[in-house]
């Protein structure tokens, strides 16, 4: 009732955003990357397969995957004068904070004149980008440990190499990654790769619509991912089951729920309502690696007992409340060895080829500089006021 629209003399209802990338049915739950379910593509591609068609529009042949997977391999090593970098900042500061620091400080140390208009540059950026995010959040990651940088080895693949370089030290001259565990990985990176217009996305998108350096642009998305209401989910999930502790507490917790003291974290979604399809997939490989590791977590029982109580509970089936990509996930890194810290690192990292995909999308055809739409609702024209007569 009250507010009225800022005059805008090229007023247009800002049309919403058109892309060929992901497509989402919220109401059935479906998950599309440029066409292909998203089950199918995790359970049977390699995620830089998967960064391929988001950044291509198709899966590649044997040829162009061995190319892209070629370019990858050359680019995963970081300018050495970036270790400085990190000895600037607290040996506890979270490796989001960093990771935010040390991505927008690339064009510092890259190319600070990278042209998006440019077809060349737009394939520097994307090559770039997906090569050293591995390596800049295993970085991180060491930096925080006290540990000695791992250099990529370039004979791992990208999940492997990942590990590699979080876990092993300079002593692990013939380091191996169980199998089981590197195909999850990889899964998890695919699992997290694209999400349509959500919020980081969307940042992503806003950002680079003024022509802004793309690594400055992608450190703006890894900002909004951190935020526990988005990205920083998958660490809160883990919080919130160590607060609940075991399952005889989850009737008295799911009444902090319900009077709104607390949100079920890992559950509802902006989009979906209906299951999220990443979530189940994510539940099948927690089972896969909690039984490759022979681990018996009882997070898992609980997280589980969580989501059967709350999907016969009314006040969550009225609200279409579901668990979401973030619900299971924390269980697997943290059975991993990944602390819970780096968790939503690694979601920024998986992240990085879908938000590079809308970049380059918006930079591929004509675009206008992004101005989000206001209803104003404050005062209306008044006379100033001295202040010796203001109250
Ligand atoms: C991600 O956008 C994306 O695509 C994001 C993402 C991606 O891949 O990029 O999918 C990744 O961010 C997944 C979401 C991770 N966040 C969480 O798990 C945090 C917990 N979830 C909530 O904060 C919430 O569900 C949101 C933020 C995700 C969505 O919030 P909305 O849009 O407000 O949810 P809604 O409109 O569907 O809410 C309807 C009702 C409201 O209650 P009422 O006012 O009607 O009484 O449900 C309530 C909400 O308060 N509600 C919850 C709840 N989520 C919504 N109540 C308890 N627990 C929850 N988790």
């Amino acid at each position: 009732e009250s507010g009225f629209w800022s005059y805008d003399p090229g007023f247009k209802v800002t049309a919403p955003v058109e892309s060929k990338i992901t497509y989402i049915d919220g109401g059935k739950g479906e998950l599309l990357h440029r066409g292909y379910p998203i089950d199918e593509l995790a359970n049977n591609a390699e995620y830089l397969e998967v960064a391929y068609a988001l950044l291509n529009g198709d899966l590649p042949n044997a040829e162009q995957k061995a190319d892209f997977f070629e370019k990858i391999r050359e680019h995963t090593a970081v300018h050495d004068q970036l270790r400085k970098f990190f000895e600037g900042f607290r040996r506890d500061a979270h490796p989001m904070a960093i990771m935010v620091g040390v991505v927008g400080a690339l064009s510092a140390f890259y190319h600070d004149n990278l042209d998006l208009s440019n077809e060349e540059h737009r394939e520097i950026t994307a090559i770039r980008l997906i090569a050293k995010m591995p390596t800049l959040a295993a970085m991180s990651y060491k930096y925080s440990q006290g540990e000695p940088f791992m250099y990529p080895r370039n004979d791992f693949s990208y999940a492997e190499n990942f590990l590699y370089m979080m876990f092993a030290t300079p002593a692990d001259v013939d380091y191996q990654t169980n199998d089981v565990i590197t195909r999850a990985m990889d899964k998890i990176f695919t699992l997290h790769a694209d999400h349509e217009q959500n919020a980081s996305t969307s940042t992503v998108r806003l950002a680079g619509s003024t022509g802004a350096n793309p690594y400055a642009c992608i450190a703006a998305g890894i900002a909004a991912l951190w935020g526990p209401s988005h990205g920083g989910a998958n660490e809160a999930v883990l919080e919130m089951l160590d607060e609940i502790g075991t399952v005889e507490n989850v009737p008295e917790f799911m009444e902090k729920v319900k009077s709104r003291e607390v949100k079920l974290m890992g559950f509802g979604h902006r989009v979906y309502k209906n299951f999220d399809p990443r979530a189940k997939v994510m539940k099948e490989t927690c089972d896969e690696v909690l039984e490759a590791l022979g681990v018996n977590d009882p997070k898992l029982e609980l997280a589980m007992a969580l989501e059967k109580i709350a999907l016969e509970d009314p006040f969550f089936i009225e609200r279409n409340l579901y668990p979401n990509v973030d619900f299971y996930s924390g269980i697997i890194l943290k059975a991993i060895g990944i602390p819970t810290s780096m968790f939503t690192v690694i979601f920024a990292l998986a992240r990085t080829s879908g938000w590079i995909s809308h970049l380059l999308e918006m930079h591929s055809a004509p675009y206008k500089i992004g101005r989000p739409r206001q209803l104003y609702t404050g005062e209306t024209r008044r006379d100033f006021v001295k202040v010796e007569d203001r109250k």
